[in-house]
């Protein structure tokens, strides 16, 4: 190997065993930990990234402007809902990575709230039992009234139609929170809530690039970033203890002794 190559490699080595060093210690004294999460947790389960050209990268392939947004959706309602019933039907068939599970496991030890940017359940699958949905549960909610259910609630309720609402016979929409809108009040609440009182934020793959969301880690005491993409842990929180690498294979390294 070229040997300036090298000594980047070995200095980057050192500063990640540093870094584990410094986060453990940081895990042994906290009682409330907030974990923040983004698409790349779910990654190792199979589900494609928005932005991550390694893992999918949806937002190169499809465009948000019409599959995340209110104006895409009235304009194409079919095609809006025959991509969600794709990706709901994916993130059923798909199961929780051990990423997931170990985050899961940190109730063992710390008061957890998992914050996720998700819609895919997977930490509730795996056993979370305080999550946090900042960009909706990804059911169906009416574009009328104030209904919310699921799919099978809904009149012509069958893929590939388009749902009604049961109770007003509006056309539904998929329950995600699109460009432009608001987040919903309760759970943005509580999120702050637990980013303040937390004494450690960890953060598990987000580009950090959506806001208000984004912004969120800042508020915790200390942040732990974990991401593949070195680059993006830049974004979250400038003075976060940084652990470059896949969440499985690091959270492991963090939580077991
Ligand atoms: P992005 O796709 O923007 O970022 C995914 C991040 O995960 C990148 O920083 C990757 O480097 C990292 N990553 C990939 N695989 C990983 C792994 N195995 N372990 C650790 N990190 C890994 O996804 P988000 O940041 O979640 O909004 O995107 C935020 C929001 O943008 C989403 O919630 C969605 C989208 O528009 C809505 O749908 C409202
Ligand atoms: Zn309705």
């Amino acid at each position: 190997m070229n040997p300036i190559r090298e000594r980047f490699l070995e200095r980057d080595t050192a500063e990640q065993e540093h870094n584990t060093k410094m986060a453990k210690g940081l895990l042994g004294h906290a009682q409330k930990v907030v974990v923040f999460t983004g698409a790349g947790i779910s990654a190792e389960s199979g589900i494609a990234t928005f932005r991550d050209p390694d893992t999918g990268a949806m937002w190169g392939k499809f465009d948000p402007e019409i599959f995340s947004s209110m104006r895409g959706f009235e304009e194409n309602p079919e095609l809006v809902w025959d991509w969600y019933d794709a990706l709901f039907k994916k993130m059923t068939a798909v199961s929780p990575n051990r990423g997931h599970e170990l985050i899961a496991e940190l109730e063992k030890k710390h008061e957890v709230t998992v914050v996720t940017q998700n819609i895919d359940n997977l930490h509730e699958r795996a056993g979370s039992t305080n999550v946090v949905h900042l960009h909706g549960p990804g059911g169906v909610r009416c574009t009328a009234c104030e209904w919310k259910g699921t799919r099978e609630q809904t009149t012509d309720s069958s893929p590939p139609t388009v749902p009604f609402c049961p109770e007003c016979g509006s056309c539904a929409r998929p329950d995600v929170v699109w460009f432009g809108e608001m987040l919903p009040a309760e759970p943005w609440e509580k999120a702050m809530t637990a980013m303040r009182e937390a004494y450690v934020c960890i953060v598990v793959g987000t580009s950090g690039q959506v806001e208000p969301a984004a912004s969120m880690p800042s508020l915790a005491r200390q942040v732990i970033s974990i991401n593949t993409r070195a680059e993006d842990h830049a974004r979250l929180a400038f003075n976060a203890i940084t652990l470059t690498g896949k969440a499985s294979e690091i959270l492991s390294t963090l939580l077991n002794d």
